[in-house]
Parts: C-alpha cells; structure tokens; sequence
C-alpha cells in the first residue's frame, strides 16, 4: 500500500511540471509548443525568410537584429514591432532603430502566411526568434532548436529601447552593464556580437571614431591606420549620414568568425566591437578563442541566442497573440 502510494505520488511529481507547461505556466517555452496547435509554423517562417535573403542578401542580417532589439526591451514580446497608435509610441522612432532598424515588411509577409494557416496561433514575438535562427542558417551559421510559446505585448517602450540597447559609442562597462541588466554576461556579449559577421552599418555609427574620438579632434588610435583611411573615404567628416559600410569587410554575407580575425588585426568597424578586443582582459580572450575556432564560436553562439530569446517572455495567459505584428489587438 506505501509502495503505491509512493508510486502514485511520485507519478505526480514527474507528471504535474509537465502539465503545468503544457498550460504555459511558469514561463516556460519549448520547442514542441506549436506541434500540435499549427505544426507547419517554422516551415513558413523558414521559406518566407528565404525568398526574402533570396531578394535581398542583407535581409538575413536585418532580420537577426530585430530579435536583439526585440528582447532588450520588455523582453523578447514583439514589442519592438508595434507602430506608433493611440497610447502606443513605437520603439521604431529610438535612437538605436531609427533609419536603421529593418525588415518589418518581412516579418508582417511571415504573419500573413501564418494567419492564413493557423488564425490567432503563432506570436510576432516567436515570429522574430525563428527568423533570428532561420536568418542566421541560411547566411551559413549555426542552427539551434529554438524554445517557443513567447505571447506579444499590449505595450511598446520607446525609453526602454534607448537606454537598454547599447550605443555603437559605449563604453566596454557600459555595454557589458546593459547585457547584464538582460541576464546576460560577457560570454554572451562577446558570442552574441560575432553578428556583426554580417550585414551593415550607416556611416553615422561610427563617423567619431575616424575623426574625433575623444573630443580632440583625434581618430581612435586603436583603429589600424589604413582601414581607417579606407573608412574615411566612405564616410564623411560631415554629411552621407547613411551611407553603408559592411560590419564585416571581409564577408559581410557570410556567417563565419571572419568578424572576431577583424577585431584581433584592429579592424573592426564600430567602436563597441573593438573595445571587445582592446578594453577588457576577459573578453579579449574569447575573441581570440573564437578568432581561431570557428566551432567554439558556433557552439556558443547557438548557446547565447537561446538565452537571449529567453528575456522575460510573456507566457500562459499574459499578453496576447496579435493578429497583425504592428498594432494590439482591438
Ligand atoms: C554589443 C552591443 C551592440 C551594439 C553597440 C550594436 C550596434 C549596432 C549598430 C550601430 C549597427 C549599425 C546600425 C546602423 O547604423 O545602420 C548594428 C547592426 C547590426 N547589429 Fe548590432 N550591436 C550590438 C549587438 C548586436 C547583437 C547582440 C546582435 C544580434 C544578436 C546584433 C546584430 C546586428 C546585425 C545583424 C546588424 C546589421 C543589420 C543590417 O545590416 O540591417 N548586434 N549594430
Ligand atoms: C555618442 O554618440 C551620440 C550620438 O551621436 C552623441 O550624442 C554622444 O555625445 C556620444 N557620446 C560620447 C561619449 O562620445
């Protein structure tokens, strides 16, 4: 009778977290959450994302960059994707997304296939997490099984997204502060930067450091000479705001460590990838780790983006899955 008791009981433990997820609660997200609810959901995320790089090699990049500022702010629940309406004030007018932040017309291409198949199932917030990997594969990186479940925000934080997301000019501290605020450590930092493996910056972003770094009229003298030089040629003292240079020089389309050998030889584009490299003990090593190994930085890229898709998602019955990825549901 004890012995059945004890089994009884212990069947209950075993079995009552595993409900309890099923319902969502407790915050938990995990790869099967749309098996049954609309199981072809990352077969079109994945084929939308690839006609798009297929249009446009950069969109990879983009894409990928909308998680990360996605997950800074209010954490990773789709708020970034709200336009300005009523008492919702975009996070696409901050300083970190305004003139740079894109994509959008992509991810509502991704939510219309998706309202088409499985109505009110899948959220904008889990939209940008599988586009984020899918992007990230087909630019020739590493793949992941991504934890789903994330529900989007009735809410936007346009203070959020400027004092959460790092500036291209933070210092080393500063950057590492902000992913610490998010749970995250300089692991993940340096890991997580190796994005800069692809894609683009506008000259604005980095325009102080081939002329004035520190207020004295000086460039940054970390900056390897004639890279600078190149840089200048394209980005003006004063004026081409947007012109576009590649993160990294070397192949800007590829996913590879290609950005972490830039940043050992000083050529790193924006003044908070060198400071990887130039400011801090521990972070200069691993990117000399994953300088040389390019598995090592694969690993823990896959590793990194897992827990920044894991910032405070909304789960269970809190938020709501938006119908359209740009406004809350009326
Ligand atoms: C560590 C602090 C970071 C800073 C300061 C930073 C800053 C920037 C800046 C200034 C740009 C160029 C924007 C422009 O002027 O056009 C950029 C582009 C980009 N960032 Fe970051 N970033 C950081 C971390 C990350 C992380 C963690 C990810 C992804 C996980 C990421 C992904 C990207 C990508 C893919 C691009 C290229 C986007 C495109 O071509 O459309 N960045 N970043
Ligand atoms: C960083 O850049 C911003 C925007 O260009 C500028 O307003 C600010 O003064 C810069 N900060 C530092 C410390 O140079």
């Amino acid at each position: 009778m004890a012995r059945i008791t004890s089994f009884l009981l212990l069947s209950l433990l075993c079995f009552l977290p595993l409900c309890l997820c099923h319902k969502g609660y407790g915050g938990k997200l995990f790869p099967g959450f749309y098996a049954r609810s609309c199981p072809q959901a990352e077969e079109i995320v994945r084929s939308v994302v690839a006609k798009a790089v297929a249009r446009e090699t950069r969109m990879a990049a983009s894409l990928l960059r909308l998680h990360f500022h996605d997950c800074f702010v209010q954490g990773c629940d789709g708020s970034l994707l709200l336009d300005s309406s009523g008492g919702i004030v975009s996070e696409k007018s901050s300083n970190p997304n305004s003139k740079s932040a894109r994509g959008f017309e992509v991810v509502d291409q991704i939510k219309a296939q998706l309202e088409k198949e499985c109505p009110g199932i899948v959220s904008c917030a889990d939209v940008l997490t599988l586009a984020a990997r899918d992007s990230t594969v087909i630019s020739g990186g590493p793949s992941w099984v991504v934890p789903l479940g994330r529900r989007d925000s009735r809410s936007a934080s346009l203070s959020g997204s400027n004092n959460n997301i790092p500036a291209p000019n933070n210092t080393f501290q500063t950057i590492l502060s902000r992913f610490n605020r998010q749970g995250l450590d300089v692991t993940d930092l340096v890991a997580l930067s190796g994005s800069h493996t692809i894609g683009f910056s506008r000259c604005t972003s980095f325009r102080q450091r081939l002329y004035n770094q520190n207020g004295d009229g000086r460039p940054d003298m970390t900056l390897e000479q004639s890279f600078a030089a190149n840089l200048r040629q394209r980005c003006p003292r004063s004026g081409g705001d947007q012109i576009l240079s590649k993160l990294d020089m070397v192949s800007a389309a590829r996913f590879d460590n290609s950005y972490f050998r830039n940043l050992v030889q000083n050529m790193g584009l924006l003044n908070s990838d060198q400071v990887l490299f130039s400011s801090n003990d521990q972070s200069r090593e691993l990117v000399k780790k994953y300088a040389e190994d390019q598995g090592e930085f694969f690993r823990q890229f896959a590793q990194s983006m897992i827990k920044m898709g894991n910032i405070s998602p909304l789960t269970g019955s809190s938020g709501e899955i938006r119908k359209n990825c740009r406004k809350i549901n009326s």
